[in-house]
């Protein structure tokens, strides 16, 4: 059966070690895997929800998808595109919108740290983000969507989004297919290097929590160095690694990086000193990144090959997208 798969990535900062691991890595697995349809959004719309600088977000959008074709993506087999180009996104959000209860998207735990104490502040577009995301996927009608962990709770909502509308305008058929969350790997939610209870994040606000992409090979080996562990030495299993989150996330990076388990590493690596665990995962992370990093320079270098990919990626997307949206408008009573 063909897959129909969509996921993206928010142009904020720069990617780190998360999002490829977690994501990126998996949407190549899924490209090359089958027949499966892949589109790959650079989710510039969601990119504005909590601020952002014009100019930032030009460059980012372009790094981004730098990112995804440096990690494997192929622009010829997968659709790649930046999410404000194919305009469906924004309008079937709005036709979602008014099918989405205010308490469903109160209870987005993403929503609530983002916005932290001061939810009145908070912009409308942060609020409503999960319905947008629900529009991204369910514009192409997609099956299958690679993410991390964290974006669970959205996956949920999305699926939430498309009964309703089944159930309300489709008279019960399934018209949208309920999206399945596809969380794959080992690596479904890297931790921070400095707390090993915090997600790693691009918008965290100290560097040294995260291995950017584009992190040379020093940066990556200061950073795994001076990485949060404890005094003990590396666990030799799950019970050793209780109530020890950093050295169970320095453990689960190296199993990713390695395609082994946790269980292996632990078998290689337990008893000895953290420094030994460190600095082989410097030495693994900066040769699985370093190919990365340097095409995605070569690429950025060329910017109107660029954003040439990325204007292919909207006319085939647009394409996709439009029988679609006009069944959507036609179903809900609008005249076409
Ligand atoms: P974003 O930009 O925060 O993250 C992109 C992807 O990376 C994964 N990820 C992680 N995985 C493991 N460990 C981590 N520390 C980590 N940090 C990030 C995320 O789970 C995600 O898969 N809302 C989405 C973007 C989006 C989207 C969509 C995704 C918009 N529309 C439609 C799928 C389908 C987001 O903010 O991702």
């Amino acid at each position: 059966m063909t897959k129909r798969i969509f996921s993206g990535m928010q142009p904020t900062n720069r990617l780190q070690l998360g999002n490829y691991l977690g994501a990126l890595r998996n949407w190549v697995k899924l490209q090359d895997e089958g027949d499966n349809q892949c589109l790959y959004g650079v989710m510039d719309l969601h990119a504005i929800t909590n601020g952002h600088d014009p100019k930032a977000l030009t460059e980012a959008t372009r790094e981004t998808a730098a990112a995804y074709i440096a990690a494997g993506v192929d622009p010829k087999r997968s659709y790649i595109m930046a999410q404000s180009s194919v305009s469906g996104h924004a309008e079937l959000t709005w036709l979602l919108s008014s099918m989405t209860q205010m308490g469903k998207l109160e209870r987005m735990t993403q929503f609530k740290d983002k916005a932290g104490k001061n939810a009145e502040r908070a912009s409308l577009g942060l609020f409503a983000y999960p319905v947008l995301m629900a529009a991204d996927i369910l514009l192409y009608k997609a099956t299958h969507v690679p993410v991390g962990e964290d974006q669970k709770q959205h996956l949920e909502l999305s699926r939430d989004v498309a009964s309703v509308f089944n159930e309300k305008y489709a008279g019960g058929k399934e018209y949208f297919p309920m999206p399945e969350p596809y969380i794959m790997g080992t690596a479904t939610r890297v931790m921070s290097l400095r707390d090993g209870t915090q997600k790693m994040s691009k918008s965290a606000e100290s560097d040294m929590t995260r291995i950017n992409l584009t992190d040379d090979a020093d940066m990556i080996a200061k950073k795994f160095k001076k990485a949060k562990t404890d005094q003990g030495n590396v666990p030799a299993s799950d019970k050793e690694g209780e109530g020890r989150p950093e050295a169970m996330n320095l453990i689960g990076i190296y199993a990713a990086l390695s395609d082994t388990t946790s269980e292996q590493v632990m078998a290689e690596f337990g008893g000895q000193q953290f420094s030994a665990l460190k600095t082989a995962l410097s030495d693994l992370a900066v040769a699985q990144l370093s190919p990365i990093t340097t095409r995605m320079s070569e690429l950025m270098s060329d910017k109107a090959e660029i954003d040439n990919i990325l204007k292919a990626g909207a006319d085939k997307a647009r394409e996709l997208a439009a029988p679609t949206l006009d069944d959507v408008y036609k179903m809900m009573g609008f005249l076409r």
